[in-house]
């Protein structure tokens, strides 16, 4: 989730670059840089860290041309660097790329043994020598743009120029966004509105499978074979505040709005098909059949996908788990040793009892590695020199109230549990095909429940005034109404409990009457039946029931206040679907009580002190 800005026209280019990455720095800050044309030349500057030390760089050493294009980076491939920084640039084609090209190990090694030399450890290099390599074989920018992209995979969006013919910017995308802003006798494009809307309101919107020529005075829009399409201008009068959340009213509103892509790019390059393989790049267990046991540390809302995970590693893994919540961990005295792996699962990966915890870990001969969304961060850091790091792709999580963050972490347990079950010899091709048949499966099906966010908003005002409200689950589902309790009391302010639905029974039952709403989570699943009978003896005590069925269920209506539906899907991915309905009632109801939904009042988004 790269920030990408260029510009064509009578302008000095590298000021309006510079201003429209700043704007897209919520899109990811580990480096930056900018590449120019002028006289036929390429100039290029990059820094690492944020913009400011990019604008120092341009201080130092000034830029000047009409044509240009920049990047702020949040990297997938490759450690932050200058090196790995874009843009890249390679015998005067300079690229800048916002995507995870899969099949770039399979094309760097045929470019190396074409001669071909790479100074980063990016994928997106990849695409510089594709399209130089074509340029060199005598094709025009366009024609070897075209080429190239019949050669990749993946998500993508481009901006690419060449030295050579400096009256052009080319871009093209699939899977990452792209836009184009209209101007007069100058043309921009960038990642996000929000970078240009200080210059025009008019814009074209890239869809997948396109590509665009922009000059200062048009653009010309084709799809990949060179098709013309025609232009279609969309005028925007979004203020930039609301540009930045994409039109959404907060940003934790956009962030449960994007995790079906947010899902598809955390799965994106790590499953193989074929032989039912998961790779997980950047995670290095040795042999894993040496692990009698895993512990698995985290906070808040990391620990509730850490119990999830235990469900999805224990039944395909057949490998023992333990959750463990960070702040305890280390007071409790652990038996650790070099058969036990300990796996930290971090958003920000900076959270204090979870970085103590794996210290102490790795001090005591464990195995330590994460699952975190922030790369280099010093969780991850500490990992790298034991197990390693499985990044979540999610992309900046800007509200405080974690959402894609989450889910997308329980997609790379998901991953890790079939990687451990392949690899310990006791999940077979067919169940592991299964299984990720079942898994790409989850980004539309969670299109399907954010498409009935209108009901959930209707249950919202009839529950907004409630002073208190008990979420039930059990099995995988037991750690998403701990999760959805959570949710709703970390931005409403309204006190929340989440129980194991066959725990009621044991005293919290005392609690029910009909001022408390109780949201039971009710799903098909191999705990359905004790599930309704526990909520039916809420139902007995005039308890208001809330209740989250699987599609088609004719029974629960009937026990029922309000009924969310959620499609159906495998047990163990059930909670990335039941979370998203909790997650929308969460927000409308902290929305129709007027908090600050973005940033809550106490909170902070990452805890760095204990
Ligand atoms: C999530 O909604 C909370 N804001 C909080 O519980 C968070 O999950 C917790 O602080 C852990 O943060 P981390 O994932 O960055 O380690």
């Amino acid at each position: 989730m790269c920030g990408i800005v260029g510009y064509i026209g009578r302008e000095e280019a590298v000021g309006i670059i510079v201003e429209g990455l700043r704007k897209l720095e919520y899109r990811g800050y580990d480096s930056a840089g900018v590449s120019i044309i002028k006289d036929g030349k390429t100039d290029i500057r990059r820094a690492v860290g944020k913009l400011a030390n990019l604008d120092k760089a341009l201080r130092d050493k000034p830029i000047f041309g009409n044509t240009g294009i920049g990047h702020t980076r949040w990297a997938t491939h490759g450690r932050p660097s200058e090196q790995n920084a874009h843009p890249h640039e390679v015998d005067g084609v300079s690229i800048v790329h916002n995507g995870i090209l899969e099949n770039y190990m399979e094309l760097k090694h045929r470019l190396q043994a074409q001669g071909r030399k790479f100074k980063s450890e990016t994928d997106t290099e990849i695409m510089s020598h594709l399209v130089a390599s074509h340029i060199a074989e005598g094709r025009n920018l366009i024609e070897a743009v075209r080429a190239s992209l019949k050669e990749i995979r993946g998500a993508f969006a481009f901006l690419i120029q060449h030295e050579k013919e400096p009256n052009k910017i080319v871009t093209a995308k699939t899977a990452s966004p792209m836009v184009v802003g209209v101007g007069k006798g100058e043309m921009f494009v960038a990642s996000d509105i929000p970078a240009l809307l200080g210059h025009t309101r008019d814009f074209i919107i890239l869809e997948d499978g396109q590509m665009a020529v922009l000059t200062a005075d048009g653009v010309e829009l084709s799809d990949f074979d060179g098709n013309a399409l025609p232009v279609k201008t969309k005028h925007v009068d979004w203020s930039p505040v609301m540009a930045e959340k994409a039109g959404h009213k907060h940003f934790m509103h956009k962030e449960i709005h994007e995790q079906p892509t947010a899902i598809a790019d955390t799965i994106r390059g790590r499953v193989l098909m074929e032989d039912a393989s998961v790779h997980l790049d950047g995670v290095n267990l040795g042999d894993v059949k040496k692990l009698r046991r895993l512990i698995i540390t985290a906070c808040g809302t990391s620990f509730h996908a850490g119990m999830v995970g235990k469900f999805m590693i224990e039944k395909l893994a057949r490998l023992g788990v333990d959750c463990d919540l960070a702040s305890e961990f280390r007071y409790r005295d652990p038996v650790l040793d070099e058969e036990t792996g300990v796996l930290a699962i971090s958003q920000s990966g900076e959270t204090a009892d979870t970085l103590a915890a794996i210290k102490l870990a790795k001090s005591q001969g464990a195995t330590v590695f994460a699952v975190c969304n922030v790369l280099e961060s010093s969780i991850a850091r500490e990992c790298a020199t034991s197990g390693g790091v499985m990044y979540t792709h999610a992309g900046p999580e800007i509200g405080v109230a974690s959402t894609k963050a989450f889910t997308t972490q329980l997609v790379a347990l998901y991953l890790l549990a079939i990687y451990l079950g392949r690899a310990r010899g006791v999940l077979d091709k067919g169940a592991a095909q299964k299984c990720l048949e079942d898994l790409r499966e989850i980004p539309s099906k969670i299109e399907r429940v954010l498409a009935t966010e209108a009901s959930i908003i209707a249950i919202a005002r009839r529950y907004a005034q409630a002073r208190d409200f008990l979420f039930l689950g059990r099995g995988p589902n037991f750690p998403i109404a701990l999760e959805g309790a959570l949710k709703l009391k970390e931005i409403s302010y309204i006190h929340a409990e989440g129980y194991s639905a066959g725990e009621m029974k044991h005293g919290p039952i005392a609690l029910i009457d009909d001022k408390m709403p109780v949201v039971g989570i009710a799903t098909e699943g191999p705990v359905y039946d004790k599930t309704v009978a526990n909520l039916e003896e809420v139902r007995a005590r005039n308890g208001k029931l809330i209740i989250l069925a699987t599609e088609g269920d004719s029974k629960i209506a009937a026990i029922a206040d309000d009924v969310i539906v959620v499609p159906r899907t495998d047990p163990l991915l059930d909670p990335i679907i039941t979370t998203i309905p909790l997650q929308l009632l969460a927000y409308h109801i902290a929305d129709i009580n007027g908090t600050d939904v973005d940033q809550p009042r106490n909170l902070a988004k990452s805890v760095t002190v204990e």
